[in-house]
């Protein structure tokens, strides 16, 4: 299979490792990639009209999408009208991702428990409907942007003045209507299925640290560690079982005709289980500790899903966790500090440690951080934590940052 690979991060990196893995790939092709550019051939491209165009000639068998930003602006779309398979969804479907409004409509049509909401559009609503939580909301802008749309605060007033300031404009038009939600207290996991327009393939929960660093008013980044498997209590277990099957019937009356991951964000509190959000991809670093556990052949997956076969998937998983420990740059996720060279990065392979590459920029003079989340360490197994930290402290970058209680 000729395979084509979009994005740029340690997710991408991640994945493509596995691709490379596969007994069923001939070539992979790179898409607006990252410092790992070496591991295929890298397709230049002016729109995703162009690049579909592009793999068309080349005979590309598939699209594997990283990101949610081209799945929301139809990447797929074009390629469908190539004839080239995706896994990932059409910029329909992208929604569930890409409008926080649509993604609520979804749940409430299909009896999907998610935390009560209000949708606001005028900022002379604010103060009366933030006036009516018992907590300070959770503020979300509907649209994408760029993990930095969701706002938990503890106090009201500060609530107030960011949603006045989403709807002023913050993310222009992602912020033209807010939600509203109220703000739950309890265990995160985040849970990836494929969807075939047929069979929901699920996988078993990963947690993502999702805190900066352990305090509890620490900003929110797009996810500074993760672990796979997290095994859930039986109640918890049934309970997750039970939302599953919902959403796999929900797809199904919906007769919803992509193939894609649909990643749920979910948080257990007081005995139920809440839908938090929708993404339409894998999850950055959850799925670099998946994939570092998951013994099945990943194309296989993907070719299964192309013939809505992929109830004839049985997934295999290592039997100790898989680990991911980020190392970012300090002003994450603000302004993080660039352009810093990277050392030691050959002291993770005496460890067993995988390194996957984030903002990082590859120079004739070696490696430089180029953004928030640097490096991805990653490693299954007995030690494997001990390991990635030893590699953490080894790997020497100015303003490198990284949480030291990635643990259970
Ligand atoms: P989202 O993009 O909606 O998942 O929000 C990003 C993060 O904000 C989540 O992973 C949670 O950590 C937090 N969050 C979102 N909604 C809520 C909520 N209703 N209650 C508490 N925390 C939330
Ligand atoms: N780790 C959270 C995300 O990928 O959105």
């Amino acid at each position: 299979m000729k395979v084509l690979l979009y994005g740029s991060g340690a997710r991408e990196h991640s994945l493509a490792k596995k691709i490379l893995e596969s007994a069923q790939l001939e070539k992979l092709y790179l898409a607006d990639t990252g410092a790992f550019f070496e591991l295929g051939e890298v397709i230049e491209f002016s729109d995703f009209k162009d690049l579909a165009q592009k793999a068309k000639k080349l005979a590309i068998d598939m699209l594997i999408v990283g990101p949610e930003e081209p799945l929301v602006r139809g990447i797929c779309d074009e390629f469908r009208k190539e004839g080239i398979f995706t896994l990932g969804a059409d910029s329909k479907w992208a929604k569930l991702e890409g409008s926080k409004i649509f993604a609520k409509e979804f749940m409430a049509n299909h009896g999907i428990n998610t935390p009560p909401y209000m949708v606001i559009e005028d900022k002379n609503k604010i103060d009366k409907a933030i006036g009516k939580f018992l907590n300070p909301p959770v503020i979300k802008a509907d649209g994408l942007a760029a993990g930095k749309g969701v706002f938990v605060s503890d106090n009201f007033d500060e609530a107030k003045a960011i949603a006045r300031d989403f709807l002023e404009g913050k993310f222009n038009d992602s912020s033209k209507k807010i939600i509203l939600e109220e703000r739950l207290f309890g265990r995160e996991i985040s849970v990836f299925s494929i969807w075939d327009g047929k069979n929901l393939l699920n996988f078993p929960p990963a947690i993502d640290f999702k805190k900066l660093n352990s305090s509890t008013d620490a900003p929110n980044t797009g996810g500074m560690g993760s672990i796979f498997p997290f095994v859930l209590e039986k109640q918890e277990q049934k309970l997750l079982d039970d939302y599953l099957e919902k959403l796999k019937k929900a797809l199904k009356e919906e007769e919803a005709d992509f193939c894609g991951v649909v990643y749920s964000g979910l948080m257990i509190s007081c005995t139920k289980l809440y839908v938090l959000e929708y993404n339409m991809r894998f999850g950055d670093p959850e799925v670099q500790s998946v994939m570092s556990s998951c013994k099945n052949d990943i194309l296989e997956i993907f070719s299964k899903a192309k013939e809505k076969k992929l109830d004839e998937i049985e997934l295999k998983f290592a039997d100790a966790p898989s680990y991911c420990v980020v190392l970012a740059s300090c002003g994450y996720p603000f302004n993080p500090l660039k352009g810093k060279k990277i050392k030691n990065l050959d002291s993770a392979k005496k460890y067993g440690v995988e390194v996957f590459f984030a903002g990082v920029k590859k120079t004739d003079d070696g490696f430089y951080t180029n953004g928030g989340r640097v490096l991805s360490l990653v490693k299954n197994g007995c030690g494997a934590l001990d390991d990635i930290y030893r590699v953490a402290d080894e790997i020497k970058f100015e303003g490198k940052i990284f949480r030291e209680d990635i643990r259970i």
